[in-house]
């Protein structure tokens, strides 16, 4: 095998004659297998049933609250203390509630936009219109929540170290009606890539130095702790670097143990400054008199003093499956050189990018087989990958041999729609 750019017209004729033909027998083999969704498989939900049985009938907290009680709308101590080992912050900056960090997202924006965030005059929609940033490729659930509010998205591109910062602080500078930008630090969704130190110590300045006095830093740490290998990969440390910065008013992060522990039972952080949380919390008491503190116990007892090993356990099922994955892309296409992809150390994506114009048709032709593929476009504002040509795949919760078929199934469709194209129409 040789470069494709470099393929005579015969050779690209035969080579299209038989991936056709390996297509058409995959299509007659009716799959039924799904690349998309970023969820725990069973086996890793299974690594965390001994929740079941922790509080074996103790529902007092260390502080001797009855847990089983309304009160403590910010969280139990102990499950404070999870949330701040995870976003490397203090445990009086941090509130445990609810099951989903991006239900917090949505009450951190609605509050920024309706209420603002200091207690002070500002808010976002005393002006129109509202933007943020949004590093692409991303996080669809971000978007969206942008969009069910009317904030626009101004995209800029991310590359192996962050978001682009010389482009993200030109827009910021610029625009006083940018007032924010997300991130998702570590192991980010989809490309998988850690920020660089110094693109932490542009964030954390970056409020600072943005034209919006109130521009806000939404920092998803939602892969913190995912790491393949151990220690830990460290990720520089945003909260210090706020407080030095002096935007830690600026600042909130978000964590769970979604993909810890149950990603549907699990718990959601945020931190900020306490300003901040004094506002949060206002606004929270309108819809909660207190979080489930029952479970908030029974993840601080099972998780304590154990959440590295109980990570490396997680680990130990994921990263095979990564394996797998990188070394069918890596057999399939590398010497074809018709697609670039991220190898992360961590997480749960892979991002994918072919030539400019085919991952909508790829995508097109893996369901014609039975393989589902993430939509092209989904880590983009509006489903819109400018380019066509961003797939995201998501290894975790595929058993490992139907993960081993759908990859070849994957490649083989790369392969296919990459040579016709390179054929043209005609073909
Ligand atoms: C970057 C990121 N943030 C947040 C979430 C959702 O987290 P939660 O279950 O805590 O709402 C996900 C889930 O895929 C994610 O990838």
């Amino acid at each position: 095998m040789t470069n494709m750019a470099d393929m005579s017209k015969d050779v690209l004729v035969a080579l299209e004659r038989d991936l056709t033909r390996d297509f058409e027998l995959q299509k007659s083999n009716r799959l039924a297998l799904d690349l998309t969704r970023g969820k725990p498989a069973p086996e890793q939900l299974a690594l965390s049933d001994g929740m079941a049985d922790v509080l074996a009938g103790d529902f007092f907290a260390a502080d001797g609250t009855d847990t089983r009680n309304y009160g403590g709308l910010r969280g139990l101590p102990e499950a404070r203390a999870l949330g701040a080992e995870l976003l490397e912050t203090p445990v009086e900056n941090v509130i445990c509630h609810g099951n989903s960090s991006l239900t917090l997202m949505y009450i951190v924006t609605a509050t920024a936009l309706n209420k603002g965030l200091w207690g002070d005059k500002r808010r976002w929609n005393l002006t129109s219109p509202v933007k943020v940033l949004t590093p692409v490729p991303g996080f669809d659930r971000h978007f969206t929540l942008c969009q069910s509010f009317g904030i626009e998205m101004v995209n800029v591109p991310m590359t192996d170290s962050g978001p682009d910062m010389r482009e993200a602080n030109r827009l910021a500078a610029e625009d006083d009606s940018i007032k924010g930008i997300w991130c998702v630090p570590k192991y980010a969704n989809p490309t998988g890539i850690i920020y660089s130190d110094e693109c932490v110590n542009e964030l954390a300045r970056l409020p600072a130095t943005a034209a919006a006095d109130d521009f806000v830093v939404f920092w998803d740490n939602a892969y913190a702790v995912h790491d393949f290998q151990f220690p830990r990969a460290p990720l520089a440390p945003m909260a210090t670097l706020a407080t030095d910065a002096g935007t830690a008013d600026q600042i909130v992060m978000f964590a769970s143990t979604s993909k810890i522990t149950y990603a549907g039972g699990g718990l959601g952080f945020l931190a900020a400054s306490t300003k901040v949380l004094d506002v949060l919390e206002k606004q929270m008491r309108v819809f909660s008199i207190c979080p489930d503190k029952v479970n908030q116990l029974r993840h601080a007892r099972f998780l304590k003093g154990r959440l590295e090993d109980h990570m490396a356990q997680h680990a130990a099922l994921v990263k095979p499956k990564f394996e797998l994955v990188e070394q069918t892309l890596r057999d399939g296409l590398e010497e074809l050189d018709i697609a670039r992809w991220t190898s992360p150390a961590g997480g749960y994506f892979v991002s994918l990018d072919t030539r400019p114009g085919l991952a909508k048709s790829i995508e097109q032709l893996a369901g014609e087989t039975g393989l589902a593929l993430t939509p092209a476009g989904t880590p983009f504002p509006s489903g819109r990958d400018p380019e066509d040509r961003n797939l995201r795949i998501a290894p975790t919760f595929a058993h490992t041999e139907d993960l081993s078929v759908a990859m070849s199934v994957m490649v083989l469709c790369i392969k296919l729609a990459t040579v016709r194209q390179q054929l043209g129409p005609s073909s």
